[in-house]
């Protein structure tokens, strides 16, 4: 079966392609950064390459994992923000449409306010900044066009990322560990931290088993803030946990709002995928193992 992965250069994108199985033959684009794994150039604002390319390559599936992601990036920049997220989206889902092709989607827990977790597959979307605000209008784009996408609305996630990608919770703090830097963390943003590893086998386990049309929520094990991720991490990692100065998120009063707490129930992934989730601990652990 062909797929075309669009994005392959982001942090999820390289880990779907690196667990694939030879079921599948993969043709990756990338965008600004090159790479041996991604041979086409694509900008998916673009309406007339993302066609050609689609066209010409004709994969059975499209995965699509483009998207500008910084939270205060998109604030600040938000008509590339919605060029990107929204207008990108659309322009692959249509351009997939027409060669009748299936798609996969990935959406973010950025779409809640952290009101009322933990929020499942059906909760009421009600972004609280302009990043989530772009994830929910793709959202509806695709599930207009595309009834038999998959959409999956993933936690925040963490992975060796590579140096010229963006950092994450995990990457972040450790290159703070390795310079010695005491380093502010929030007590009072809540996630289920999502090991990227664990993201790629629930998006290899859906298409397996052909859950077209379906919206997966993928997230870890526990509910914890940034703060007990970080702690945990300097444990696992064996850094100097003292580094780490517990703050509330009035002390980067400067960023763009971010809601509380958007954890996610992850009873249909268990159930319908089969995945269990990842303690953080155990994704932590199987993140060291990949560089060990
Ligand atoms: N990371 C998270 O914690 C998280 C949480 C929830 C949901 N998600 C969603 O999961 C998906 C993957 O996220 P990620 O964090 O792995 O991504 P990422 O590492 O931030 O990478 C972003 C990707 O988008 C590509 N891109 C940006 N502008 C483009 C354009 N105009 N045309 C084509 N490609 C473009 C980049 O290509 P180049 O690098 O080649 O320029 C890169 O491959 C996204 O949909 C994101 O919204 C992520």
């Amino acid at each position: 079966m062909k797929i075309l992965l669009i994005g392959a250069t982001s942090l999820l994108g390289r880990k779907i392609y690196s667990s694939t199985t030879s079921n599948y033959d993969i043709v990756a684009t990338y965008h600004t950064q090159t790479s041996d794994l991604a041979k086409i150039k694509l900008d998916i604002t673009n309406p007339i390459q993302v066609r050609k390319v689609v066209k010409d390559i004709h994969p059975q599936i499209v995965i699509h994992t483009s998207s500008l992601g910084d939270i205060d990036y998109c604030e600040n920049h938000q008509k590339e923000a919605k060029q990107i997220n929204v207008e990108g989206t659309r322009n692959i889902v249509q351009a997939a449409k027409l060669i009748r092709a299936k798609c996969v989607f990935f959406s973010t827990n950025a779409v809640f306010d952290g009101k009322s977790p933990p929020y499942n597959e059906r909760s009421q979307m009600h972004p609280l900044n302009y990043y989530g605000k772009t994830k929910v209008a793709a959202e509806k784009i695709v599930s207009t066009y595309f009834p038999q996408a998959i959409i999956f609305r993933l936690n925040t996630m963490y992975g060796w990322n590579d140096s010229r990608e963006r950092n994450n919770p995990a990457t972040w703090i450790l290159d703070r560990f390795s310079k010695k830097l005491p380093t502010p963390v929030v007590t009072d943003i809540y996630n289920n931290h999502l090991w990227v590893g664990q993201a790629a086998q629930a998006v290899w386990k859906a298409i397996e088993i052909g859950a077209w049309g379906q919206i997966f929520h993928i997230a870890g094990k526990e509910c914890l803030s940034r703060y007990q991720f970080a702690c945990e991490l300097a444990r696992v990692f064996h850094c100097n946990e003292k580094l780490l100065k517990p703050v509330t998120s009035n002390y980067f009063a400067q960023l763009t709002p971010r809601a509380h707490n958007t954890c996610f129930a992850t009873q249909k992934m268990e159930r319908v995928l089969g995945v269990s989730p990842l303690s953080l601990k155990q994704g932590l652990q199987a993140m060291k193992v990949e560089r060990t």
